[in-house]
């Protein structure tokens, strides 16, 4: 007879897999795809919305232990491009809970000195949301420590080809004379373009949930990002799991395209 066993046991095993040294470097800046909420509530034969709303509880406490390691830019995926394509019930409620999440959390996010930010396509977000956004920002704006920058109606397909038709309309200006389109240039014209240079690429890239693709997130900005994925379903995903991600990330040498240096072959 097939047994079920609960998914938390899997991933307990996997937390134990990398030791997070605190004596070594961090990423900077961490970008997680929050997945698996609606498998979360299917199994407890709870609606998917009853996922997002325990998947709201699961960035509270992201939010607050990464801030806490040190972490500079925690960016999260909230709500794709894609997302609309959606049952209207549940976009209706994934429209309200950056409403309930800010009303409950700004006064904690002030407290752990955390700046909002929100990259993606806003205006088309229906106005209450965009009203608890803006005000979160607004509340957050002095804050100088972490910055927890929310992707929502995001696509990084959008971003770039938005971010490509903004250079072209500016450079047509410049008749024949046309400058060189650097990196750089294009790297600013991005949503991630507020960040300081240093800190607009994640240098992890965390996905929940068991699904192993990128689902259209900062395409761009991943192109040398450590990739992370684990099984548990977001609702589920914690500190333990924040920092075997890190582990992992501390593991690994990183050679952007080079070789190992001199110390690591020694
Ligand atoms: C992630 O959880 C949250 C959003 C994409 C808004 P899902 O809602 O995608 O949960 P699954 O993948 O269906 O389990
Ligand atoms: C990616 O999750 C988007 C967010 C986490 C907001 P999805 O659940 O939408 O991605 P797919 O459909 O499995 O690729
Ligand atoms: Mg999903």
């Amino acid at each position: 007879m097939l047994r079920f066993f609960p998914q938390k046991d899997k991933y307990i095993k996997e937390a134990a897999e990398h030791e997070f040294d605190p004596s070594l470097p961090i990423p900077q800046h961490i970008a997680i795809i929050m997945d698996g909420n609606g498998r979360w509530a299917q199994n407890r034969r709870l609606p998917r919305v009853a996922g997002h709303k325990e998947g709201m509880e699961t960035v509270k406490k992201i939010t607050k232990h990464a801030s806490h390691l040190g972490v500079k830019v925690l960016t999260l995926y909230a709500f794709s491009t894609e997302n609309w394509k959606r049952p209207n019930e549940e976009v209706d409620f994934l429209m309200q809970l950056p409403v309930d999440f800010f009303d409950t959390f700004v006064p904690e996010l002030i407290k752990e000195n955390v700046q909002v930010k929100v990259m993606g396509f806003t205006d088309s977000l229906p106005a209450h949301t965009q009203e608890a956004v803006k005000r979160a920002i607004d509340q957050t704006k002095d804050n100088t420590g972490m910055i927890l920058n929310f992707a929502l109606n995001y696509g990084s397909r959008a971003e770039i080809l938005t971010a490509v038709q903004a250079l072209y309309e500016e450079l047509s200006a410049y008749g024949e004379a046309l400058p060189e389109l650097t990196e750089d240039m294009l790297g600013t014209h991005l949503m991630t373009g507020f960040l300081p240079n240093a800190l607009r690429d994640p240098e992890l890239v965390i996905r929940t949930s068991g699904e192993e693709r990128i689902s259209n997130f900062l395409l761009w900005q991943i192109a040398y990002s450590e990739l992370f994925f684990t099984k548990a379903l977001w609702p589920d995903f914690d500190s333990a799991l924040l920092e075997d991600a890190i582990g992992s990330f501390q593991q690994r040498n990183r050679r952007f395209g080079g070789l190992k240096t001199k110390e690591e072959e020694e």
